[in-house]
């Protein structure tokens, strides 16, 4: 088991260039199979996420091979419908192949996927949408049998933006004959991203970022080396551990218009930011000032993927904090670890109260999924001693090596495995 060991007290400077995003790589990694022609993805970050979306293609039949920051998925020799069940609990993301997997074999067979335990997140959003498409699904046991024969392109609406929904309808769109019109769909930048990639293969689909997506089918897609948006919540949480520490610092590759809520929210607490075409430099003050309210929403709201770093800055700043999470209904794990390191924070169903106090000390914690083991991570940076984050597997499934990131800025932090006696 590895545990992040961090000395709290140094200022975060200098500057530091951000990887492609997570939650674009995921998507697209199983759009790659919408096509017989292989798929480069430059820059691909090394994320065990990353890992066991391949690992699942691998075992479909795909071949895919990593040359340094090069991905390359080949996907002629896929020749199965079925899912494999233990690798699918490994990540929720493994459910974006649903669609993908019917438009090659008009059948599917999943089981629940899993993924970081933050709440309960169902799939019926992705199994309504593909209903609406003609798929015909019934459940047996806890495995999900979809039927693709009658697909065929129309209208769908989603009850709730949901982020994987959309990308899951969308890429079971693009291949049928006709128009599909997709409402009420989730309008994050990484959306976004999957269209720019479907179209630079020859789709045909327009309105990504917007509440209304329109599919035209195309009769092929063909394969392409494409290199995935920037991480907005990495780039977040870098610019959230030079505010914890009173620090400055330069990020690049910074998806800038992605991240005005963060901005805000960061400006509210009186730390000064510069944004640039694609970077922004951030001057921390002394003291964080607390702000009045927080809450998570679908995009262009504030992320939920940004709520525990927040919290963590709230968890220092001079006065009370409010934060409302709206998006999933368990994701404050977090919060009891911070009070153990001193903060006071009171969490009552979906609002959390944050007092701030002067100082934080290291303890011992563990993060319970990846963005709160993140943030307990920069309250160890703030802390007085050491503090060491236990699961720090959680932490790399969205962040490339974080305690190399924080150490390219000062951070006193280093890695080690851990043997149970
Ligand atoms: C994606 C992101 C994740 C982010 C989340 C919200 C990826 C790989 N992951 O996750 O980092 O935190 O968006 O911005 O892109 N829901 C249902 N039924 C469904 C689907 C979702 O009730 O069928 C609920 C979920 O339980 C949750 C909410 O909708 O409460 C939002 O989920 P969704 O937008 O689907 O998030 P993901 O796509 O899983």
């Amino acid at each position: 088991m590895d545990v992040l060991r961090i000395r709290g007290g140094r200022r975060l400077t200098g500057e530091w260039t951000v990887h492609t995003a997570k939650n674009a790589v995921l998507p697209i990694m199983a759009a790659a199979v919408l096509t017989p022609d292989t798929t480069l993805l430059e820059d691909c970050p090394l994320l065990s996420d990353v890992a066991y979306m391949g690992e699942i293609l691998t075992r479909l039949g795909c071949k895919v091979t990593r040359n340094d920051r090069m991905l390359k998925i080949d996907p002629q020799g896929m020749d199965s419908h079925e899912m494999p069940d233990e690798l699918a609990k490994k990540i929720r993301s493994s459910i974006f192949l649903l669609g993908p997997i019917l438009t090659r074999f008009r059948k599917a067979t999943v089981t629940f996927p899993g993924g970081c335990e933050i709440g309960l997140r169902p799939i019926d959003l992705h199994l309504s949408g593909l209903r609406q498409l003609g798929v015909e699904i019934h459940e047996e046991g806890g495995v999900i049998h979809c039927d693709g024969r009658y697909m065929q392109a129309g209208n769908v609406h989603l009850d709730y933006p949901s982020v994987g929904a959309t990308e899951n309808v969308m890429m079971a769109a693009v291949l049928l004959r006709g128009k599909t019109v997709m409402h009420n769909v989730a309008r994050e930048p990484e959306i976004v991203d999957l269209q720019h990639f479907l179209n630079r293969m020859g789709a045909n689909i327009s309105g990504a970022g917007s509440h209304t997506i329109v599919v035209e089918g195309v009769r092929r897609l063909h394969g392409i080396s494409y290199k995935p948006m920037p991480d907005r919540i990495v780039a977040g949480t870098m610019l959230a551990a030079a505010a914890i520490t009173g620090g400055n610092i330069h990020l690049k590759n910074v998806p800038v218009e992605d991240l005005h809520a963060v901005f805000s929210k960061l400006r509210e607490m009186d730390c000064v930011l510069t944004q640039h075409a694609d970077a922004v430099v951030l001057h921390a003050p002394e003291r964080l000032r607390p702000f009045a309210r927080l809450q998570t929403q679908p995009h262009p709201g504030f992320p939920t993927d940004m709520q525990a770093q927040l919290l963590a800055l709230a968890t220092v700043a001079s006065g009370t904090s409010i934060l409302v999470e709206n998006v999933f209904e368990n994701r404050y794990g977090h919060a009891g670890d911070l009070n153990r390191m001193g903060a006071d924070v009171l969490i009552n169903d979906r609002t959390a109260v944050v007092k701030g106090v002067k100082e934080l000390y290291g303890a011992r914690v563990t993060a319970r999924d990846l963005r709160g083991g993140a943030a307990l991570a920069l309250a160890g940076l703030r802390a007085q001693g050491e503090t060491i984050v236990e699961a720090v597997h959680l932490i790399d499934r969205g962040y490339e090596r974080f305690e190399d990131a924080l150490a390219a800025l000062g951070a006193d932090v280093r890695r080690e495995t851990v043997t149970d006696t």
